[in-house]
């Protein structure tokens, strides 16, 4: 399941192709490592609003280097914008005096990003048209700045200055390579305080965490890096995944449950092993999930059924289940796995999209009703190199991989990775979110 393309445009052949047709030419991007830096290299901070301080505070906890000033001819590994002082739309030409003269400054893989008001936090309409434009900003800089190079933006709501450290974390570190062209909000369903982390390497040390479909591709790499940052894994997978299951879990010193998510009791069962081995858990991440491709003339009722089923009515269950019996431990995480086809629709994937779509549906709904800490947000992966896209056929698969930003797909740690923020006890107010990792895809929203 490798990038054949990609490997072909690094070839001395392939260049030459790359050059005189034309063609997207992907840039390697890079992954974190265990014991990097969050950022290897210097940061340019810039911008006059209410996180100056908390900005300042949140980079030095997390070790980057950061700087005021650019120097003419130095190398950028990231910008920083805080563009909260902005309350009319006159005040956004700041941005171009900020970004204008460093994007030639700015090494490959670079991370730029943009903190903002809530718009329906903000003091008044001025205020709030001029924060909503961020978002327009953003997705085109991201769009343009190529190179491997990522643009985020991170809401940030009154009240939530100090609970910026996780979120910067992920985006200015390459634990966000796929990740682009989003919209990250923190405290905007209600702020809550930021937990300590005792150990940053670690910072799921002593938690549980469940993850469905967790024998192989996306799943077993969200089981991998959960397990990487501390947390026991209890992998839940279907009895004919039994052993690569259980090989995987030994491999992890976590746990294992083999059942249909889908079965009539799956809940109550979850619900009973969870309270017997563990007596609660930190987090559910819903990853489990199938496709039953048809357009809809062509829909036979089972396909149909069988997506809902394990989609969205499996995740609704195992949720109101665990919440119910109290087994998701104060300052929790649920997590759905959704998909940009939930957000765009496509061709041939109506009972697929509808299922995604109500994975956001379950975030939206669950939000601002959770308590006691616990919060639910969603990733929609775009196209990722797992098994499920090895099933795509060749042509098709072969526009999906360049049709974004980064002109090539993503690799389940990238979905990982974005889960791992959610889950991180620091990231007490990102609550409500859907962020995107599909390299920014062109399609949709
Ligand atoms: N690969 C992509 O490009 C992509 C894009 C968007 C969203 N997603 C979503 O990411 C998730 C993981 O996708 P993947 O590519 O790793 O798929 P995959 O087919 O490789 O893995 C899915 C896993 O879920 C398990 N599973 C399926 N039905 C189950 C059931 N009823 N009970 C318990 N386990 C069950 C499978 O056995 C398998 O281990 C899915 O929700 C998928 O919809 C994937």
């Amino acid at each position: 399941m490798t990038d054949r393309y990609q490997s072909f445009t690094g070839s001395p052949l392939g260049k030459l192709f790359v050059k005189n047709l034309g063609l997207p030419n992907p840039t390697p991007l890079e992954r974190w490592t265990e014991g990097a830096p969050v950022v290897d290299g210097t940061v340019v901070t810039g911008g006059d609003g209410r996180l100056a301080k908390s900005l300042v505070i949140a980079l030095d906890n997390l070790g980057v280097t950061s700087v005021g000033n650019a120097v003419e001819g130095e190398k950028y590994k990231g910008l920083v914008f805080d563009a909260t002082g902005i309350t009319g739309s006159g005040g956004l030409v700041a941005l171009e005096q900020f970004f204008t003269p460093l994007m030639r400054s700015l090494t490959p893989n670079a991370r730029v990003v943009v903190l903002g008001t809530v718009p329906e936090h903000t003091g008044g309409p001025e205020e709030r048209v001029a924060q909503r434009a961020l978002e327009g900003f953003t997705r085109s800089l991201g769009k343009e700045i190529g190179k491997g190079s990522t643009v985020n933006l991170v809401y940030v709501a009154p009240g939530a200055e100090e609970t910026l450290e996780s979120t910067l974390s992920f985006f200015l570190s390459p634990k966000s390579a796929y990740v682009s062209g989003q919209v990250a909000r923190l405290g905007a369903t209600g702020t809550r305080e930021s937990a300590p982390v005792a150990d940053p390497a670690k910072p799921l040390t002593g938690k549980v965490a469940i993850v469905t479909g967790a024998s192989r591709g996306i799943g077993e790499q969200i089981a991998r890096v959960l397990h990487r940052d501390g947390a026991t894994v209890l992998g839940i997978d279907v009895p004919q995944a039994a052993s690569e299951l259980q090989a995987l879990m030994r491999d992890l010193d976590g746990d294992h449950l083999t059942l249909d998510i889908t079965g009539k009791d799956a809940p109550q069962r979850i619900a009973q092993h969870v309270k017997t081995k563990f007596g609660q858990v930190h987090a559910v991440v819903h990853n489990a999930g199938i496709t039953r491709d048809k357009k809809l003339a062509n829909m036979a009722e089972d396909r149909w059924s069988s997506v809902i089923a394990v989609n969205l009515t499996a995740p609704e269950r195992i949720t109101r289940e665990l919440l119910d019996q109290d087994l998701i431990a104060d300052n929790g995480r649920v997590v759905g796995v959704s998909s940009i086809a939930g957000i765009a629709g496509n061709v041939g994937q109506t009972n697929y999209a509808a299922s995604k779509a109500g994975v956001i549906g379950l975030v939206d709904a669950l939000s601002g009703e959770l308590e006691d800490g616990i919060t639910i947000n969603a990733v929609a992966p775009g196209f990722i190199i797992t098994q499920m896209t090895a099933a795509v056929p060749f042509a098709t698969r072969e526009v999906g991989q360049r049709m974004n930003a980064m002109s090539q797909g993503g690799l389940p740690v990238d979905v990982a990775e974005a889960i791992a923020w959610y889950l991180s006890p620091g990231s007490t107010a990102v609550n409500g979110n859907v962020v995107r990792v599909c390299g920014q895809m062109m399609l949709g929203a």
